[in-house]
């Protein structure tokens, strides 16, 4: 990897005592942010057959900016084979434990698209409507947090469908230089609570309590759990975490030239470390149903390279 690569792996992003080392750190991750928004994204010939040059990429840009941007050469025929191949692409890149999830498969994929069906009806996921920010799985217990997944789009709405992407370490590496003090508030172990909820199957997925910014047990690096929804919400009760919130919520709607925004074409898809996203409504039309396919991780991306993934 790199030497940038390097200094932004191994910043200890807890450590608030002295400022130099974020300052490398923000310098070195805003340059190279910058440098790999400006490449197309990668290529592979099929989700079945990712190249070992093709893997390197790939975890070298989710080192940098915790998302990766590909575009597959030859597609699958139908969301069947998509999901198969899928499966296996994210295996290939060491992502060998996916998300119990109850609309996956046996491979762990879930297919998005507008859905009447009982358990799917509701939830905005299988809606045409946006999607607000959030990271997945937020509502997770603290003990089994989403910390990866791959979106892949089957097939294209006739209109919208665009998400925008922001890397959880630049949300931190904004608020920190707004105030640290926000960034602290939010990394405690009560920050953000979940009300626990019936599910429409009539499972009741219980109360989540945890921290919007909290670390990797592996690696050390920042992950995040945050939705910018204003309802079924309790956050801890503190002045601090009120001001952070706030200026979270006004952050994400102003926009900052670091978030990503893109309309997946079919082929194409992200593979990150969970970061916060976002979707605008969109209109299947006649068609075109839009088919997303979806698989999430409960480990992050190894920053290794092949041999040891
Ligand atoms: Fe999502």
């Amino acid at each position: 990897m790199q030497p940038e690569t390097e200094i932004i792996r191994h910043f200890h992003w807890q450590d608030f005592a002295t400022n130099d080392a974020f300052e490398s750190w923000r310098e070195a991750k805003i340059r190279a942010c910058d440098r790999l928004s400006k490449l197309p994204p990668i290529r592979l010939d099929s989700l079945a057959a990712c190249e070992k040059s093709a893997r390197r990429d790939l975890k070298e840009r989710c080192a940098i900016a915790n998302h990766a941007l590909y575009q597959v050469s030859h597609s699958e025929p139908t969301v069947e084979a998509d999901c198969t191949a899928l499966a296996g692409f994210a295996r290939s890149l060491g992502l060998s434990v996916p998300e119990d999830h109850r609309s996956a498969g046996e491979r762990g994929v879930v297919a998005l698209r507008t859905s009447s069906t009982a358990t799917k009806k509701g939830y905005i996921p299988y809606t045409a409507r946006p999607l607000n920010w959030h990271t997945d799985g937020y509502y997770n217990p603290a003990s089994s947090p989403v910390m990866a997944f791959v979106l892949h789009c089957h097939q294209q709405a006739g209109i919208g469908g665009e998400n925008q992407l922001a890397d959880p370490e630049l949300v931190y590496l904004r608020m920190r230089e707004a105030n640290p003090n926000f960034v602290a508030a939010l990394m405690h172990r009560g920050a953000m609570t979940i009300p626990e909820n019936r599910e429409p199957d009539g499972t009741l997925r219980p109360t989540s309590v945890g921290p919007v910014f909290f670390a990797d047990e592996v690696s050390g690096r920042l992950q995040m759990r945050y939705t910018a929804r204003t309802r079924s919400i309790e956050w801890r009760s503190d002045p601090t975490t009120d001001r952070a919130t706030e200026w979270l919520r006004d952050w994400l709607t102003s926009g900052d030239p670091m978030i990503r925004s893109l309309r997946l074409a079919p082929g194409q898809g992200i593979l990150c470390n969970n970061v916060l996203h976002n979707r605008t409504g969109f209109d299947d039309g006649a068609d075109h149903a839009r088919v997303m396919l979806r698989i999430r991780f409960h480990q992050r991306l190894s920053e290794e390279h092949d041999g040891t993934a």
